[in-house]
């Protein structure tokens, strides 16, 4: 495993962790992408016990407990974002986690009903690991729901509005940012190809049961998006999914 990469990514997380309070958080499932509100993947979330992989600053957590999730649970690599979760699940009975989600650290196995990872799975180190030990979290029949940034959207390079293909899609490499926003804060993503992740699934013994590549809202659909070649853009996203969204089931 890749422990030099996951200790310069957990010192940088807690240093850019403030840029992502409530970010990247379910309804939402990514940036200009369909939510939960239009798309309705979850299956019934009352009483059911869910884990959140890479939970961040918790508002995904709290939204779950909205639902009327029984049991909250999370795990996120950055003591800085699982001190942020406790103040946003301030006062609910929530086991948070201060672990790479590569790791085994003894998570129940067969009791979850649902795992969940928004916008976290792609900065796993180890894939077919990290699928393999939420497969053994969930109990059979349970459900996987992950969002991520598509993996061709990397490779779009944006000037003045037109678009074209940065790089090689078929480099599975990493990408590395040496000032990730802004901050001093080096952070290296692993890059992968779609078929990746998907043979990683059924690898590890999922079935999948529904891929999304996510228009943008239906509050967006008709807007006439000024020319933008930010990295993640409403022009860019009419055009292009910044997200896709698998639901496999144990
Ligand atoms: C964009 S944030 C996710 C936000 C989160 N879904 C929410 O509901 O607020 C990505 C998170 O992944 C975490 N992360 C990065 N690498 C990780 C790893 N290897 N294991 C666990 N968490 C990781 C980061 O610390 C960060 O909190």
């Amino acid at each position: 495993m890749h422990t030099d990469i996951l200790k310069q990514n957990r010192t940088s997380w807690n240093t850019v962790a403030g840029h992502f309070n409530g970010v990247d958080a379910l309804p939402a499932y990514g940036p200009f992408a369909q939510s939960e509100d239009e798309l309705r993947l979850f299956d019934s979330i009352e009483g059911k016990n869910v884990l959140d992989i890479g939970c961040g600053s918790g508002h995904s957590l709290l939204y779950m407990n909205g639902q009327g999730a029984k049991d909250l649970w999370g795990v996120d690599l950055s003591d800085s974002q699982i001190d942020r979760a406790r103040e946003t699940l301030n006062g609910l009975d929530a086991q948070l986690y201060c672990a790479a989600m590569e790791e085994d650290i003894g998570l129940p196995e067969q009791y979850f009903d649902i795992v969940y990872s928004i916008y976290a799975i792609g900065w796993t180190v180890d894939l077919d690991r990290t699928f393999k030990l939420i497969h053994s979290y969930l109990k059979p029949g349970g459900t996987f729901i992950f969002s991520w940034d598509h993996p061709l959207y990397v490779h779009l390079k944006s000037e003045d509005g037109l678009i074209s293909l940065n790089g090689s899609y078929q480099d599975e490499g990493s990408v590395h940012y040496p000032n990730f926003k802004g901050e001093n804060a080096p952070m290296t993503i692993p890059k992968r190809k779609f078929s990746t992740y998907l043979n990683a699934l059924v690898n590890a013994g999922f079935t999948i049961e529904q891929v999304v590549e996510p228009d943008v809202p239906q509050e967006f659909k008709e807007t006439e998006a000024e020319i933008s070649d930010r990295y993640y853009s409403l022009y860019k996203a009419q055009k292009f999914p910044t997200s896709f969204i698998v639901k496999a089931r144990k």
